[in-house]
């Protein structure tokens, strides 16, 4: 069990009040809070050593140089990556993605070929590979969804094929909470000799990952969905994939020799760092890893089976209501998409905000999904660490009278 009051007493905003109430926040899913110890990193970084990283020998750049350094091999440690050059600093989830399909994509996807999502992806997981699909002739197949929210995989061997090159697929739905079958997909993927990309935004922050049990070929994730800073996210690519893989950006810090004519590539990883990186926010992440690992992944994963149970519980009693995604908490995540036909989900956002309650209203940048559901959008709460059982109580009271309100008692 966590210490849930410790846990809140670490994040300053949490004490804030909205609209004179005090601020229930269920958009974890969008960005989360930070704990102080990530705050006073960043004061830290700018007040006691900042400077440019692999570039100086005084001594704040190699004091910046050593805890950016540190940072990457928390992260490798973090999903259990065996060397820390596979691990690439990105500005989010959707810079990573972009990174392979422009990097790995277009040197590898050749006219014909097949790249395979899902019917549930975010549009950062849906948009490089259409282009990509279109720039070098291939074909985008997606996997469809049940009623359920899960995914279909009745047809999986017609769809994961000897022409599919890539599988990218979301490991946990913003918008439905699905905890997608990882490693059956993985292994689908590896047997017709395709990659595999695991978008880690919403599942790196809520539970362990581990590169190495899923053996994926990629994973992609965002520091601030975990505590950490806005700006600075991790690609993961296995070792072997990398050193094949040609340049993203190009410019200062990546290249190892340049004269007028040409250049030659720097070591990895800095081959795929090109520019001054985000150095205080990567450290920064690191000490969000240091926050996450003390409470324990494990933990915060049962944390999160806890209140997910109690909020399904809670949403099967309410009338005039749709609830989205599995109802079964071992395939689902802490996140919940709910419509309502007699409230439009942005006037509910609005009527939750004056509780003091913070949700996200919208298509969750998965607008494909939202719009086969036929609906203009949802109303999403997402939990995590510092949320309560009471919270949830208060919602759910919220959300009632919203109805009441709204339908005026139809
Ligand atoms: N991807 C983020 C969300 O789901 C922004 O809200």
């Amino acid at each position: 069990m966590l210490d849930i009051n410790k846990i809140r007493n670490d994040f300053p905003i949490l004490s804030r009040k909205i609209n004179g109430k005090p601020l229930i926040y269920f958009d974890n899913a969008a960005t989360t809070q930070k704990p102080i110890s990530v705050i006073n990193s960043l004061t830290d970084f700018y007040t006691t050593y900042n400077s440019n990283v692999h570039r100086g020998v005084h001594t704040l750049s190699m004091q910046s140089t050593d805890l950016f350094e540190e940072a990457r091999n928390r992260v490798a440690k973090f999903i259990n990556s065996q060397r820390s050059e596979s691990i690439i600093w990105t500005r989010n989830t959707t810079e990573g993605i972009n990174l392979v399909a422009n990097a790995w994509g277009k040197k590898n996807i050749t006219p014909g070929d097949e790249i395979v999502v899902t019917a549930m992806e975010h549009h950062s997981n849906l948009v490089p590979w259409q282009i990509l699909a279109e720039t070098n002739k291939a074909k985008l197949v997606i996997i469809p969804i049940n009623d359920d929210g899960t995914l279909n995989l009745n047809n999986i061997d017609t769809i994961i094929n000897s022409k599919t090159k890539i599988v990218s697929v979301v490991h946990m739905s913003n918008s439905l909470g699905t905890i997608n079958p990882i490693h059956e997909l993985c292994e689908k993927a590896h047997k017709v000799g395709a990659k595999f990309l695991l978008d880690g935004a919403q599942s790196a922050p809520h539970m362990p990952i581990n590169v190495k049990d899923y053996d994926c070929d990629f994973l992609v994730f965002s520091g601030h969905k975990m505590l950490g800073p806005t700006g600075i996210g991790v690609l993961y690519v296995k070792p072997d994939i990398l050193e094949n893989m040609e340049p993203f950006l190009t410019g200062g810090e990546m290249v190892l020799e340049v004269s007028y004519e040409k250049a030659s590539w720097n070591e990895l990883p800095m081959k795929f760092e090109a520019g001054t990186p985000n150095i205080a926010d990567a450290i920064a992440l690191g000490e969000a890893i240091i926050y996450l690992e003390k409470i324990g992944m494990e933990q915060i994963r049962e944390h999160e089976i806890e209140l997910t149970n109690y909020a399904l519980n809670k949403f099967e009693k309410l009338n005039n209501l749709t609830l989205f995604g599995p109802l079964d908490s071992s395939i689902r995540g802490g996140i919940f998409s709910f419509h309502s036909e007699y409230i439009h989900p942005h006037d509910l956002g609005t009527f939750l905000d004056n509780e003091g309650i913070a949700i996200r209203t919208g298509h969750h940048c998965t607008m494909p999904l939202i719009r086969s559901l036929n609906i203009p959008a949802t109303s999403r709460a997402s939990f995590y660490i510092y949320n309560t059982k009471d919270e949830i109580d208060y919602f759910i009271q919220s959300l009632q009278n919203a109805i009441k309100y709204f339908t005026h008692d139809k």
